[in-house]
């Protein structure tokens, strides 16, 4: 087998917060706390939870928009947190990411053929003209006229933005794409449009996808693996197919159990049905399984230790007693 295209282990990020008083100690949020997992070129993995849970901070980490506190980030064969600038710079080439407002990262004072064009002015890439030819190519592609370039980007709808933000994001022709909820922002008559998009530039492209997304429904049909983040851990991860037939985390079933029924107008989530209050703060997560305060099926152990995320068959990893 080939080696996966990124490969993430114990990876952390801790972020120190402001004291609220001079002589408090300072309070330590961990936002990322020991995650790895492994993608392969061409794969799209999900990653799911609830807001707040660490997702964002995990893509900003994967791409170095971030320092992490710990861990490893290698890709294609090369650690991005020990290598030299030059060689981050080539990798950070490899790497773009998709936001989930696509307002955020156009900037409104920009036209779109500067917003578009800049990633390769960035990185000195082809003469003005070559910039220019290359944009309109990428705007072709993803559905937009040449006509768009001198226009601003309040002069569009959520779903022409985000068109904009991912013929931006290809223009550097990356492998590993990180889509940061990308259709979340917009109206569920245009979130299929956009996936249906996505889908066919990662074959035309041969894109890598990191998908982020608190809908797990979007992840199911979109992602041949799902990862399921808790509070800043995995909790499982295996083949969405699987995770969707036989959940084995309590906190993944809860998810699964609250997607809205087959109703697709169906906006709001439902709420996490079976699941004891709310998600506690990542400054003092719980001791042991930071899911056992809201367990149904908590047991003595799970307050004592924390479950590892163990491999319990065909690549189908579940941190759970329930399951060890
Ligand atoms: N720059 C920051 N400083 C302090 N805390 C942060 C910062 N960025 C994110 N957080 C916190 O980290 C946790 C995870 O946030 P985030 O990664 O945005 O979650 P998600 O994308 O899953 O909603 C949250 O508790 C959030 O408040
Ligand atoms: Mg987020």
């Amino acid at each position: 087998m080939s080696p996966p295209l990124l490969r993430v282990r114990d990876l952390e990020k801790h972020f120190v917060l402001a004291r609220r008083r001079i002589f408090d100690a300072p309070e330590v949020l961990r936002a990322l706390d020991g995650v790895s997992f492994e993608l392969a070129a061409g794969e799209t993995l999900g990653v799911v939870g609830e807001s707040g849970c660490g997702k964002t901070t995990m893509a900003r980490l994967v791409l170095r928009l971030l320092e992490p506190t710990r861990g490893e980030i290698v890709l294609d064969g090369t650690d991005m947190l020990d290598c030299s600038k030059s060689e981050l710079r080539r990798l950070r080439r490899e790497m773009q990411i998709v936001f989930q407002d696509p307002l955020s990262s156009l900037n409104p004072r920009m036209t779109v053929g500067v917003s578009v064009t800049e990633p390769m002015r960035f990185h000195d890439i082809g003469t003005r003209t070559e910039r220019v030819e290359r944009a309109v190519e990428l705007l072709e592609v993803v559905g937009m006229g040449p006509e768009v370039l001198e226009r601003y980007p309040h002069e569009f709808s959520g779903g022409q933005c985000q068109r904009i933000s991912i013929a931006r994001a290809l223009t550097l022709q990356p492998r590993l794409v990180v889509l940061d909820e990308p259709v979340s922002a917009l109206d569920v008559s245009i979130r299929a449009q956009i996936l249906k998009l996505l889908l066919d530039l990662q074959e035309r492209f041969s894109l890598t996808y990191l998908f982020i997304s608190h809908d797990l429904s979007v992840v199911k049909r979109f992602c041949r693996r799902t990862a399921v983040l808790y509070l800043g851990k995995l909790v499982e991860l295996c083949e969405s197919e699987r995770l969707y037939r036989e959940p084995l985390h309590p906190y993944t079933r809860a998810l699964i159990d609250a997607i809205p029924s087959l109703d697709p107008t169906a906006r709001s989530r439902g709420s996490l049905r079976g699941l004891e209050g709310d998600v506690p703060s990542a400054v003092n997560p719980p001791r042991g399984c930071r899911f056992h305060t809201r367990c149904p099926h908590r047991m003595a152990v799970c307050s004592e230790r924390e479950p590892p995320l163990v491999d319990v068959g065909g690549g189908h990893r579940v941190a759970c007693f329930l399951n060890q």
